[in-house]
C-alpha cells in the first residue's frame, strides 16, 4: 500500500513530506493512515528502514493516555512477531514514536492487490502461526482486538508478523478478553476461505453455507466467531485444527 506523501496541511496536522528529518531518521514515504494515526515509512543514520507513526491531533485531544497505550504495549513485547519500539519523539507541534519495519506485505494486499488464492492447506497454516502469535500476545495480558488483514504481513509463508496495537489493551474479564481476538481470527480465516470462492448461487448464504467447508471446519470458525460455545485456550483451538488436517 503506497501512497504519494501529500505536501498540504490535511485537518490540523501537519504531514511529513519526504527527506524530512526527525532527529536521525529521514521520512521516505507514507504507508497508511488511520484514524490515530499517520504512519510513515523512514530510514535511519544507517540507512535501516523503520516505521514512524504520528499521533493525529485530534485523536490526542480527544484521548492522550488511550493513544500511549500502543506505545506502553510495544514496549512490553519483545518477541519478533511484533515490531519492536524504538522511540518517542515530540517534533514541534507534532509528536509519536518510531519502531521496527517488518518487512513482507500486509494480507490485503496479498488478497486484494495480487489477487492471492489460498488453498486449504495455506489457510490452515496461517491460522497456526495467528495462534502462535496470539498465544505470545495473551501471555504477556494483552488482547488485540484489531487482528485483520491490513495488520497482519507476511514476509514469507513461515513468517507473519502483528502490527497495529492502537487498540490494544490488557486483558481483562470483562470487556477485553481473549474471545475477542479468537473472533477476528475466525474473521480473518473467512476472508481467506473466500479467495476461492465462486458465486453459485443468486441468494445470500451465511459463510457457513455457501463456502466450501468440512464439518469440522465449520465447527472450528463457528467456535472461534462465538456462534457456537467458545473455546476456552488457544491449546484448544490448536487440538481443532490437527483435527482437520488428519480428516482431510
Ligand atoms: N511496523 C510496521 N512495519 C511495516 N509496515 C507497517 C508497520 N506499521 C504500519 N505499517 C504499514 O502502515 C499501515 C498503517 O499502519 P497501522 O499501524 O495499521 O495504522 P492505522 O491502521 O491506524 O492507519 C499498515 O497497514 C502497514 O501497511
Ligand atoms: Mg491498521
Amino acid at each position: 500500500m503506497s501512497f504519494h506523501i501529500r505536501d498540504k496541511i490535511k485537518g490540523e496536522d501537519n504531514y511529513y513530506e519526504k527527506n524530512d528529518t526527525i532527529g536521525e531518521y529521514t521520512i521516505q514515504q507514507l504507508l497508511g493512515e488511520g484514524r490515530y494515526g499517520i504512519v510513515y515509512l523512514a530510514l535511519d543514520e544507517k540507512n535501516n528502514k523503520c516505521v514512524v507513526k504520528q499521533l493525529k491531533k485530534n485523536a490526542v485531544k480527544k484521548s492522550k493516555s488511550k493513544l500511549f497505550y500502543e506505545e506502553l504495549i510495544l514496549k512490553r513485547l519483545q518477541q519478533p512477531y511484533f515490531p519492536r519500539f524504538i522511540s518517542n519523539f515530540v517534533d514541534g507541534t507534532r509528536e509519536g514514536f518510531i519502531m521496527e519495519y517488518m518487512e513482507g506485505e500486509v494480507f490485503e494486499d496479498i488478497l486484494y492487490k495480487d489477487r492471492y488464492r489460498f488453498s486449504k492447506e495455506e489457510i490452515l497454516g496461517v491460522c497456526s502461526q495467528l495462534l502462535d502469535i496470539v498465544e505470545q500476545l495473551h501471555s504477556c495480558n494483552i488482547v488485540h482486538r484489531d487482528i485483520r488483514l491490513p495488520n497482519v504481513i507476511r514476509k514469507n509463508p513461515k513468517e507473519l508478523s502483528l502490527i497495529d496495537f492502537g487498540l490494544a489493551r490488557r486483558m481483562n474479564d470483562t470487556s477485553h478478553t481473549k474471545e475477542e481476538d479468537y473472533w477476528y481470527i475466525g474473521d480473518f480465516l473467512i476472508h481467506l476461505y473466500y479467495t476461492t470462492y465462486r458465486k453459485t448461487s443468486v441468494f445470500e448464504r451465511p459463510w457457513y453455507k455457501e463456502l466450501e467447508l468440512t464439518p469440522e471446519e465449520i465447527t472450528l470458525l463457528r467456535r472461534l466467531m462465538g456462534i457456537d460455545e467458545t473455546y476456552g485456550s488457544i491449546t484448544e483451538i490448536r487440538q481443532q485444527l490437527k483435527k482437520i488436517k488428519t480428516i482431510n
